[in-house]
């Protein structure tokens, strides 16, 4: 999978990118991930990449012509535009593990900032906005992060998980079942008992059961939807 990001704080991303799951990615070589800085596109010596909004109004707007260029530049017939804005589609594990699963794909992420797009960027230069919430944050970096670490965790052989055939499982959409190391036992507080019989039928049971039990209890609006 290739990703492109291109921000005005590329050093966030970049700083970022460099731990966890970016960082098994690129190792990997499942991942090529490539950070731009949108002010590269620009024309004009300030390198403004912000103007006053028609019609007034507080804030500044994202200016056009540096987000064509970079597009225009990075994008070739595979290429989907992702812009992380707050009216965009909601994401949801179902919709990471489609975007995860067009697995050869070149994603190009447009990092949105001030009062947000021009229209006609979004109008025109876009292919998917996808809204990490109903909140706003500011700006498109931290929700842009987001979805590309929910992606990459889905990528076989990165967690050292092959593809899972049951992609679209009930299981997949349930909270997690609880989980517990070492000690046995800290301060009177135990592993519960199952755990450690080694009955792997009994432990996947038990597993299971719990993450309904979790679900019901603190997401039943999950339940009702799968
Ligand atoms: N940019 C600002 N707020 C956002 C949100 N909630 N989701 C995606 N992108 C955003």
């Amino acid at each position: 999978m290739k990703i492109d990001v291109i921000t005005i704080f590329p050093e966030q991303i970049e700083s970022f990118a460099k731990f966890g799951i970016f960082r098994i990615a690129k190792e990997k070589g499942v991942l090529d991930f490539n950070v731009h800085d949108l002010r590269k596109w620009t024309t004009d010596k300030h390198k403004s990449v912000d103007d006053k909004p028609y019609g007034g109004g507080a804030g500044m707007v994202l200016k056009v012509e540096p987000i064509y260029n970079a597009i225009e530049e990075l994008k070739t017939d595979k290429s989907i535009v992702i812009a992380a804005t707050p009216q965009g589609t909601p994401l949801s594990q179902k919709y990471l593990r489609e975007l995860s699963d067009n697995n050869d794909a070149h994603y190009i992420f447009i990092c949105g900032h001030y009062e947000g797009f021009d229209q006609r960027i979004l109008d025109n230069y876009i292919d998917v906005e996808i809204s990490i919430g109903d909140y706003i944050l500011s700006g498109g970096e931290l929700a842009s992060l987001v979805i590309i670490d929910g992606i990459l965790r889905l990528l076989p052989n990165v967690l050292g998980n092959s593809q899972s055939p049951v992609s679209e499982s009930f299981t997949e959409n349930m909270l997690e079942y609880p989980q517990y190391t070492r000690p046995e036992d800290f301060k009177g507080l135990k592993v519960p008992e199952v755990l450690l019989r080694g009955n792997h039928s009994q432990i996947a049971l038990w597993r299971d059961n719990k993450a309904r039990e979790n679900t019901l209890k603190k997401r039943p609006d999950i339940v009702k939807k799968v």
